[in-house]
């Protein structure tokens, strides 16, 4: 006959308690506060707030670099250029900045990244440079309104 194990029933559902938390906490975030400009405060360490503006920057270089390709008639230069900065670019962020990261944030990073892989789509499928400059235009609106929307700060408690 099988003795029933208490203890193991016990350490199966605390361990689904951890293991629920935990993917809650990376799923939505840290609640986060309002900063004095109106701007939603995400709070995070300096090493963090370095490696999250440095991919902002890589943003900036993108929308750069596509401008350029725009401005020579390259629809091969564009898609090259946001294939980059597409989805297959994400993954490399420590798991300690997702989890301080909104819900909403993160989402409208991902849908910042999905929209450079359209991008690169409508200058390969309609070889039109108009509708990639409107596809620039309307991706462009994410960085827009998610900078009036959020802001970085650090708090080196760290967590
Ligand atoms: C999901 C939100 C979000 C999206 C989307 C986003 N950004 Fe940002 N970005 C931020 C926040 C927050 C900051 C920090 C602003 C602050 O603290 O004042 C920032 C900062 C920056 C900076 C400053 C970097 C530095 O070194 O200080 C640049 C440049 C930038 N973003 C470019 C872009 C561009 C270009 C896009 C669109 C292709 C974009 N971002 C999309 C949230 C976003």
């Amino acid at each position: 006959m099988m003795k029933t194990c208490k203890l193991c029933w016990g350490a199966n559902v605390l361990l689904i308690g951890v293991v629920a938390f935990a993917a809650y906490t990376l799923i939505l975030g840290k609640p986060a506060e309002m900063a004095e400009d109106g701007r939603t405060s995400i709070k995070m360490t300096a090493a963090e707030k370095d490696f999250v503006l440095g991919e902002m920057r890589g943003f900036l270089e993108t929308v750069q670099a596509i401008t350029a390709d725009a401005a020579e008639n390259n629809l091969e230069g564009v898609a090259e250029t946001a294939l980059a900065a597409g989805m297959g670019s994400t993954g490399g962020e420590p798991v300690t900045l997702i989890a301080k990261l909104p819900l909403e944030f993160k989402s409208l990073g991902m849908s910042t990244h999905q929209a450079f892989d359209d991008l690169a789509a409508t200058a390969t499928d309609t070889g039109d440079m108009d509708a990639v400059l409107g596809s620039l235009s309307d991706l462009m609106l994410n960085c827009t309104s998610c900078h009036a929307s959020y802001r970085f700060d650090t708090d080196e408690s760290g967590s």
